[in-house]
């Protein structure tokens, strides 16, 4: 049985796997990157550093990240993202290249409900072609589950692809 270590360990190894592939497959694209959760803003730093030409936008509802890994506040939407999201869609449309989504705690089965919660959130914003990636299980209708990359582990992370047609 794994140790709550090794569940973390699995996390953040496989977050790190998962972003830097969808990164480089979502290379092509010009939308934006979407940040759900900034947390000790580890992943947004992780995905700040390796993406220089597209704009990455945060959605946190109280910021509270080391001061390496804030982001500008004109790149902050502070709130709760089942109110800032729909905002965003409204006022962007389906533009953004790749969403990464982190916004869990402790208990999975709060985590499962969040995220039947707010999939059909998400799944409009994300441009043809795009990818999502998740440390929970998402429910869309029409984003496809992709294989995960190598070092990923199953379960601990998961990534979608929104169909070009
Ligand atoms: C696990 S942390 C993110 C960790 C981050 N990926 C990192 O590498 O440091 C989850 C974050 O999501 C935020 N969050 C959770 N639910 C939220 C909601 N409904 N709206 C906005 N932010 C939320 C929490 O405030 C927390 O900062």
């Amino acid at each position: 049985m794994s140790s709550r270590l090794d569940l973390f360990i699995d996390r953040m190894v496989s977050q790190r796997a998962c972003l830097d592939h969808a990164i480089a497959e979502t290379a092509g694209m010009p939308g934006p990157i979407y940040e759900l959760g900034l947390g000790n803003g580890r992943t947004y730093h992780h995905i700040r550093n390796r993406v220089a030409d597209r704009d990455i936008l945060v959605f946190e509802r109280a910021v509270a990240s080391h001061p390496d890994s804030t982001p500008p506040p004109e790149r902050t939407v502070l709130g709760e993202v089942t109110e800032t999201l729909p905002v965003i869609l409204a006022e962007r449309g389906a533009v953004a290249s790749l969403i990464h989504a982190d916004l869990g705690g402790h208990n999975r089965a709060k985590n499962d409900a969040f995220a039947r919660l707010i999939s059909p959130l998400v799944e409009p914003l994300l441009a043809p072609g795009g990818l999502m990636v998740s440390s929970d299980r998402m429910y869309f209708a029409k984003l496809r589950e992709q294989p995960l990359p190598a070092g990923a582990v199953p379960e601990r992370c998961f990534v979608y692809r929104k169909p070009t047609a």
